[in-house]
């Protein structure tokens, strides 16, 4: 009997310890600012920070994560994987430097050829993953797209049709009125085809060439693909300042959008190269401050300045109303599928002119893997679920983490890149109720988001220490 106690509590003494050094986590970094506040069933950390405004991140062939530092060029980074999110970063270097380079940046699907944005063109470069290092010479592939205000030039390789490159280009806010007009290649999200362009046919002029996927958009930055589906959605950054028949009602409208511009094949594109709405028409968030509003609600577009050519009953005849809607000015800057196409993630850079500010989080959003459709009605308020967010939104944006990228690496991680602070974190499902865990250097390897959670780690490890201890009494004795 002593024996088979002595052996158990030994044997779950030793598995504590085991678990211990498994989660035990050397070199944890600090973020900037406070620790993030992670959902429950997840556990995030802080993995690399000193970066120059990190934007896209992607992952190459052989694990390696890809960074667009805005201003600076596209850098290269390693991670000794010690499982969990305890990952260091043990080798960093330029891939590419080039100050132009803004925010996109894509790989093709066979990972050989690494694809970046200015606000003026779309680059290419033969790429060796194994070596970390591109080949040969800087090819331009689209050109013609500088503008003022709205310079990202966000960038998404199709994987559903090889080599069609969609590229997503804003307005030029202080002449609106050049978004009226289609060939003026402003407000737009185009796919080229790569795979007839050649060295005597390159660049594509935006203006001219492509595919328009959708126009009348202010600036969507982030574009997505259904993994199942092959749908392509985008989120929209919409308009600051808005009036309403000379009302303000900028706090809370317009709001900002998913839109969808159907599969990319074009068999279901039912919104494929249409108009949705900007700069006449916006998404309304917060329907009862809206003037003159009769039936605005979620999910409906309204007319900045009614007159009788332009009303809501136009915008809702004439454009393309958003999938979904959330809060003016959460800035949502990426979405990306998880590999089954039930969640789409949100990151949402945050506000910078609204009194209290809002955003500065990662959400997600559920969707029905099957249809490629969001489960959430388009007259939804409550479409996000936080995955990370700040502590306290009234230190931002100064005091905060401000999402931009996101990648998945091959063990189904989620990577988040923050420009203003310069760091990527990575986010990891546990499953596990309760609390989320953001991991910091004073618990060798997780604690929850408040004392209580570090207390009843640090508890736990104290009792199974003593337990093992207790064993090998009894096994000696
Ligand atoms: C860095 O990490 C990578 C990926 O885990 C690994 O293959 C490589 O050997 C590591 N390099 C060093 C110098 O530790
Ligand atoms: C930009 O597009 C316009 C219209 O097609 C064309 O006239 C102009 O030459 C292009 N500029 C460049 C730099 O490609
Ligand atoms: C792209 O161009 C190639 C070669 O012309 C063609 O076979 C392919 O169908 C095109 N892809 C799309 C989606 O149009
Ligand atoms: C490639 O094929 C597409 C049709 O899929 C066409 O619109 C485009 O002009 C072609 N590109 C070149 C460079 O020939
Ligand atoms: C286009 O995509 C839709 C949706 O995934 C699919 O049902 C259809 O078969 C596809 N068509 C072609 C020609 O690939
Ligand atoms: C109505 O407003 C729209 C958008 O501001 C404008 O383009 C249009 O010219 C106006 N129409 C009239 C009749 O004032």
């Amino acid at each position: 009997m002593k024996n088979a106690i002595s052996k158990f509590v030994l044997t779950a003494g030793l598995y504590a310890a085991a678990v211990f050094a498994q989660t035990g986590c050397s070199n944890i970094l600090v973020p900037a600012h406070s620790p993030p506040v992670v959902a429950s069933g997840w556990q995030a950390q802080l993995v690399a920070g000193g970066l120059t405004k990190p934007r896209s991140i992607a992952f190459d062939s052989t694990g390696a994560l890809l960074i667009v530092e805005s201003g600076k060029g596209i850098s290269r980074h390693r991670f000794t994987d010690n499982g969990g999110t305890c990952l260091a970063s043990n080798h960093s270097h330029m891939l590419v430097e080039m100050t132009t380079l803004n925010h996109g940046l894509a790989l093709s699907d066979d990972g050989k050829t690494l694809y970046a944005s200015s606000a003026e063109a779309v680059f290419a470069w033969t790429y060796d993953a194994p070596g970390g290092s591109v080949i040969g010479t800087t090819r331009t592939l689209v050109a013609n797209m500088s503008n003022s205000d709205l310079v990202t030039r966000t960038l998404l390789m199709s994987k559903k049709q090889p080599g069609m490159l969609l590229v997503s280009r804003g307005s030029a806010e202080e002449n609106a009125a050049q978004t009226e007009v289609v060939t003026n290649g402003l407000s737009q999200i185009r796919a080229f085809n790569l795979t007839n362009l050649t060295a005597e046919t390159a660049p594509y002029n935006f203006m001219n060439d492509g595919l328009v996927l959708g126009w009348g958009l202010r600036n969507s930055v982030g574009v997505g693909e259904h993994p199942v589906t092959g749908g392509i959605y985008a989120v929209e950054n919409s308009v600051d300042g808005v009036q309403r028949n000379g009302v303000d009602v900028h706090e809370n409208n317009p709001g900002e959008e998913l839109n969808f511009f159907g599969s990319f094949n074009g068999t279901a594109a039912k919104n494929q190269g249409k108009n949705f709405g900007y700069p006449h028409c916006f998404a309304v968030w917060q329907a009862d401050e809206i003037p003159d509003n009769d039936g605005l609600a979620i999910g409906k577009q309204f007319a900045v300045r009614e007159n009788t050519t332009l009303r809501d009953e136009t915008c809702a005849e004439s454009y393309v109303p958003p999938r979904l809607t959330f809060p003016a000015h959460y800035a949502p800057m990426d979405i990306k599928f998880s590999e089954g196409g039930e969640t789409a993630y949100v990151t949402f850079r945050g506000s910078f002119d609204r009194s209290s500010p809002v955003g500065y989080r990662m959400s997600s959003i559920a969707f029905n893997a099957a249809t490629g459709e969001p489960v959430a009605a388009p007259d939804s308020n409550d479409a996000l679920t936080d995955v990370l967010t700040n502590r306290d939104n009234k230190a931002c944006p100064d005091g905060c983490f401000r999402p931009v990228g996101m990648a998945f690496d091959g063990a189904g991680r989620l990577w988040m890149s923050s420009d203003s602070t310069g760091e990527i974190y990575v986010l990891q499902r546990t499953g596990e109720s309760g609390d989320g865990r953001f991991v910091q250097p004073d618990d060798g390897g997780g604690h929850e988001n408040g004392a209580a959670g570090l207390w009843t780690r640090e508890r736990s490890v104290l009792g199974w220490s003593v337990a093992a201890a207790i064993g090998v009494w009894l096994a000696v004795f």
